[in-house]
């Protein structure tokens, strides 16, 4: 992780976008030359999404911001987000602020292996296959090691174990499963793992005489975790004690922890986006294990303990710094270089610790001040331009709008329209073109 100079957070979201450019250049999170590359017109050409995806025809451009104050084990750290949502990095750097200020944050990685499924689907003899699998499951090991994955053992991962599990089939019959379990460094490894496991199909097939089926990784890693933990002192204790309801709620209830790991979904996805990473591929994990237990229940944890607030995020946060296109999208690799990544444990970590923020964010808030009004303040500017208004119109409308949430606590489309439609009628005195497209 590379630590940016933390003192030149303060006062960050006030800045306008050059004297944003200029302070992170200042506190070692960006080079001049990376905002140049930022600030580029027309960056991208058509021609390297080609070496992405197929059929091309341009490019989806998402705002790409930072996450200011964040300290994370002991580190200071500009996070860069691509995300679309008004205010979730508002609310995401003002909890980073609370924290350090008053707290830290912690992780760590749990495991190192990620799963791959190979399916057999009716096994004729399981009790006799599963015997063959645990004669030869040295074998096994040895033969995906020696072969496909000598690269991984050179690097020190590799195959680490085959695990059987026999499973109930819907026609009362018997199916066969082997969890093939490696670690496969710094790469995410969902290709890596589906290639073993095709690897070790053929010697399989020859050893027990059953057929398989099909072979492919299993995005529920929970053989891999990766665990934040956030403690704040000096907590009011009724702000405490909503928070930990609120945990309470989301712990209990699965309409609650929907919505509840949305929120540091929230604060998650930003990033992994951000660095190319194959962010459905997280949350189907995050979402699978946080149901683990037959109930879908959230993946943080918060209680409150004197005036100690501890929080806890635990989730298969798989995600690369090798293959995919981390290491062929330009930004994504400068997003890895703001942060000075220099492995996935790394990455996922700090992701870790981004959701457990962002949930705390956004529980302090519906527990307080509730969460329309600080999210509608800063959605007001989208809804000035959905409601039509020109850029030289904008200014004007939000201050308006602003007045008017300040009474009435929530604003809608509509009465964006209706403000936009008196404003135009009182600057020009009558009725304007612009106007009859409202
Ligand atoms: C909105 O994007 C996220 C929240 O709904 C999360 C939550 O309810 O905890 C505010």
């Amino acid at each position: 992780m590379k630590s940016v100079d933390g003192n030149l957070f303060l006062g960050f979201s006030k800045l306008d976008r050059k004297a944003r450019y200029d302070r992170l250049v200042e506190m070692g999170a960006l080079t001049p030359a990376e905002v140049k590359d930022l600030t580029a017109a027309q960056k991208f050409k058509p021609e390297m999404a080609e070496n992405f995806i197929e059929n091309v025809i341009g490019y989806f451009q998402m705002p790409l911001g930072v996450a200011a104050n964040f300290r994370i084990d002991g580190c200071d750290v500009a996070i860069p987000m691509a995300v679309e949502e008004t205010s979730i990095i508002a609310a995401l750097s003002k909890t980073a602020r609370w924290i350090r200020n008053h707290g830290e944050i912690t992780t760590e990685i749990v495991g190192n292996a990620v799963i791959g499924q190979i399916q057999i689907a009716k096994v004729k003899d399981f009790a006799k296959f599963k015997q063959t699998i645990e004669t030869n499951r040295t074998f096994l090991i040895e033969t995906a090691n020696e072969g496909i994955a000598s690269g991984l053992v050179k690097r020190g991962g590799g195959v680490t174990d085959i695990q059987i599990r026999r499973l109930d089939r819907p026609d009362r019959g018997e199916m066969a499963v082997l969890h093939v379990l490696a670690n496969t460094c710094d790469a995410m490894g969902a290709n890596i793992i589906t290639q073993i496991c095709e690897y070790l199909k053929t010697p399989i097939e020859n050893l027990t005489g059953e057929t398989v089926t099909m072979c492919i990784l299993s995005n529920l890693g929970d053989q891999k975790l990766t665990c934040a933990t956030v403690r704040i002192r000096n907590v009011d204790p009724a702000l405490g004690q909503g928070i930990e309801e609120a945990s309470i709620f989301a712990e209990t209830d699965p309409y609650r922890a929907a919505t509840h790991n949305k929120g540091a979904l929230n604060g998650m996805d930003p990033i992994i986006i951000a660095t190319g990473n194959d962010w459905r591929a997280v949350e189907a994990g995050v979402h699978a294990y946080a149901c683990r237990d037959g109930q879908y229940r959230s993946i943080t944890r918060w209680r409150m303990q004197n005036d100690v607030l501890e929080g806890t995020l635990e989730a298969p946060i798989h995600v690369g710094t090798v293959g995919g296109v981390t290491k062929a999208h330009p930004t994504a690799q400068l997003c890895l270089s703001m942060m000075g990544i220099e492995s996935s444990a790394e990455l996922s970590r700090i992701i870790a610790a981004v959701g457990l923020a962002q949930n705390l964010g956004a529980i302090t808030a519906l527990t307080t001040f509730g969460f329309i009004q600080g999210h509608m303040k800063l959605h007001i500017t989208n809804l000035s331009i959905s409601a039509g208004a020109k850029p030289n119109e904008i200014p004007l409308l939000k201050k308006r709008l602003e007045e008017l949430l300040a009474i009435r606590k929530n604003i809608t489309l509509s009465n964006a329209i209706d403000v936009l439609r008196e404003l135009r009628r009182e600057l020009t005195g009558k009725k304007t073109p612009q106007e009859q497209t409202v």
